[in-house]
């Protein structure tokens, strides 16, 4: 049985060894990496990054969760996403959630808006956490109208915070509380099916 988060278009499930493939084509991606982590870092190697995953991997990670993004109808992966738990705080209150769909003709599907509910799902009804925080640089506007679609509101914006192509550019931050989330939920979850964890056979 493979636990997934599930919805309508996509799920989520557990990071495997063997998508580090999959993983590595993405985040050698000059695009998808300046969009996603706010640098086009797009130079990583199978080993650097089999290192950055290793607890992941092995389930010793208890900070940051990784999942791979699946479109429902064929299984096929799309992109990443991770909820990275805040560690400096005492008490832990907030987790920081980020998504990418390396396979370009998956987006514009609604797949990001349906992965993202499902990551905010996670950090607020089973993590019990108060407070997710999305993070981008000013000009990935795509990035800033879905998380605010979602409810999140612009919180901060850091001037000069990431330099890139021969420029300083300004980091958003935007916040969203558990109880916004769940009054957004109360109104959607009315209107249409709500999105579960499911357990489905392994294929
Ligand atoms: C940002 C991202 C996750 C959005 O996912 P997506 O599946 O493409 O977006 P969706 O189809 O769910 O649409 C979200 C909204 O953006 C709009 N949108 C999406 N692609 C668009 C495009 N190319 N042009 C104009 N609008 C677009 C949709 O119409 C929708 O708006 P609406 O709800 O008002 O109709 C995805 O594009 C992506 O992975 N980008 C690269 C990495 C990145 O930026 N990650 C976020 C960093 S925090």
């Amino acid at each position: 049985m493979i636990v997934l988060l599930s919805g309508v278009l996509v799920v989520l499930r557990a990071l495997e060894r063997e998508d580090l493939i999959a993983l590595h084509k993405w985040q050698n991606d000059e695009e998808i990496m300046r969009l996603a982590r706010s640098f086009p870092d797009h130079m990583i190697s199978k080993d650097a990054l089999e290192a950055e995953f290793a607890k992941e991997l092995k389930g010793e990670d208890t900070g940051r969760r990784a999942y791979i993004i699946e479109e429902k109808s064929t299984r096929k992966p799309i992109g990443w996403a991770t909820i990275r738990i805040h560690q400096f705080q005492r008490r832990v209150t907030t987790a920081d959630v980020g998504l990418a769909l390396g396979e370009k003709t998956a987006w514009n599907k609604g797949y990001g808006t349906e992965a993202a509910e499902l990551l905010l799902n996670e950090v607020f009804r089973q993590l019990n956490l108060h407070r997710a925080e999305w993070w981008t640089y000013a000009e990935n506007n795509l990035s800033i109208q879905l998380a605010k679609k979602l409810g999140f509101k612009e919180e901060a914006r850091l001037r000069d915070a990431v330099f890139f192509d021969n420029g300083y550019h300004d980091l958003m931050v935007l916040g969203l509380l558990k109880q916004e989330f769940e009054s957004i939920k109360a109104v959607s979850e009315t209107s249409r099916g709500e999105t579960t964890v499911s357990y489905l056979q392994s294929p």
